[in-house]
């Protein structure tokens, strides 16, 4: 379990300071109150606080002195104001830069606990951004999930066995580094590992490529050529989307990989091979088999061990952490300083559906600090599907509702149907979309 929230409540009122202390204390938050400035200094030493909530005008020192105190000296303390006056000329917007949230007086139950969720979640999220530094390296894969946790247990298993193993995802979600982890953490690693692209093979082809061919064995076979298998004597073989692989391919595949035996094309001559087989694919093979089109043998041979790779979407915060580390390579590879990403941008990136995976955001990324000459990136830096998604929606005659209903939509579709991440980039808590999404099923 993660460490409560600590918030600390600076107000001249008690009865606003037990207002807040009331509705927070109950949702889990630790509050600590008091009613002045100068009190408030000390605790913000002793106390590892994580948002400030202040008032605007109190006696002595102002809210705004108080903020400007934090900002100076606590650059990762979220800072909240509740003022009276937000009618008062300059100061909403003045507020809004110190603080990056207020709240008007009167204020509801609902809408301080939307605020503070909101900062809270804005925290967390830049705090997984920003840390740590270097993630933790699993056989240089990027990744702190569950999720993920599974598929690096599956990489160490099958790295300390010599079976063979079938990695199945979608595609962009790193099959293939997971078959380069296998191999380079195995007792094979000082021997080749070997990538085959299944579709990229002519079937006229087949042969020859796995096996090689000796001189002479077809017209221009001017010199003979070692096949794929016999550079993967003692090392691994990489069958990249096994599930292309046309039924000649597959009878082949299959034959070797029993016998552990080969003829060259040409030749009669039996060559014999140790390798071990990892295939990679982003379609259903058990599918395919029931379907009669992929061969059942072949399938059971290759999935001894099965490494199902997750989606981006399904991986929560990695998304966060990819980003900074593609940040940080990119700009590395190009001597320049990261650049810094608004929290507005990271909710964005944070809550897409990433369709095309970690490719995807390595890409953007990638064109992120090469074309982008400003800081901090910034949503309107975001390729337009992203930032449409949040601004699509046109007003025309419709009520609020109902665009406000379409939007909801948008977003979700956007997050795979995350609902958490709907909320974040919506700027709602859950609670609040769960009662909104009720309503537009009453609809
Ligand atoms: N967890 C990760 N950490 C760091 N980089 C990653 C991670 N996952 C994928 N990548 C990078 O994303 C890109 C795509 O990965 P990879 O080629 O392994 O995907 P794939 O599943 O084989 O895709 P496809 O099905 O399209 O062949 C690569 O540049 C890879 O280095
Ligand atoms: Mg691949």
């Amino acid at each position: 379990m993660s460490e409560p929230t600590r918030i600390l409540a600076v107000d001249d009122s008690r009865s606003t300071l037990e207002v807040l202390k009331r509705n927070l204390e109950p949702e889990g938050y630790e509050v600590y109150t008091c009613e002045r400035v100068d009190e408030a200094l000390p605790l913000l030493e002793d106390l590892a606080i994580d948002l400030v909530i202040t008032d605007y005008r109190m006696p002595q020192a102002t809210g705004m002195d108080l903020i400007r105190h934090v900002r100076a000296n606590y650059p990762d303390m979220e800072i909240m104001m509740i003022t009276g006056y937000p009618s008062i000329p300059g100061a909403v917007e003045a507020i809004k830069d110190g603080a990056g949230e207020y709240l008007a007086k009167p204020f509801t139950t609902e809408e301080l606990l939307s605020a503070v969720e909101r900062i809270v979640e804005k925290q967390a999220r830049r705090r997984v951004f920003c840390s740590p530094a270097t993630p933790p390296d699993n056989f240089g894969i990027i990744g702190m999930s569950p999720e993920m946790d599974q598929v690096f247990q599956r990489i160490g298993k099958a790295a300390a066995t010599d079976a063979n193993v079938l990695i199945s995802g979608d595609s962009g979600t790193g099959k293939e580094l997971v078959a380069r982890a296998v191999h380079y953490n195995s007792a094979r690693r000082t021997a080749s590992f070997v990538p085959v692209n299944c579709t990229a093979i002519p079937d006229s082809l087949v042969e020859s490529e796995l096996f090689g061919h000796v001189k002479g064995a077809f017209t221009g076979a001017k010199d003979g050529r070692a096949g794929f298998f016999e550079i993967a004597n003692g090392g691994s073989i990489f069958l990249d989307e096994i599930g292309d692989a046309s039924p000649n391919m597959q009878a082949k595949l299959l034959r070797v990989i029993q016998s552990k035996e080969f003829c060259k094309v040409g030749s009669s001559r039996v060559h014999t091979v140790d390798t071990r087989i990892l295939a990679a694919t982003h379609k259903d093979l058990r599918r395919m088999v029931d379907e009669g089109s992929f061969r059942e043998d072949l399938f059971y041979r290759i999935n001894v061990v099965d490494i199902r790779v997750p989606p981006l979407a399904e991986r929560g915060d990695d998304v966060l952490v990819l980003v900074n580390h593609f940040l940080n390579k990119f700009s590395k590879a190009m001597h320049r300083t990261p650049p810094r990403i608004t929290d507005e941008a990271l909710a964005v990136l944070g809550g897409f559906g990433w369709p095309g995976n970690v490719r995807e955001l390595e890409n953007l990324i990638q064109r992120l600090v090469v074309i982008v000459d400003h800081d901090p990136i910034d949503v309107a830096d975001l390729p337009d599907p992203m930032r449409f998604c949040l601004s699509s929606v046109s007003g025309g005659n419709r009520s609020l509702a109902d665009v406000e209903s379409e939007h909801i939509r948008h977003v979700l579709a956007m997050t795979g149907g995350n609902k958490t991440r709907a909320a974040e980039v919506l700027g709602i808590n859950r609670k609040t979309l769960r009662e909104k999404l009720k309503r537009m099923e009453g609809e």
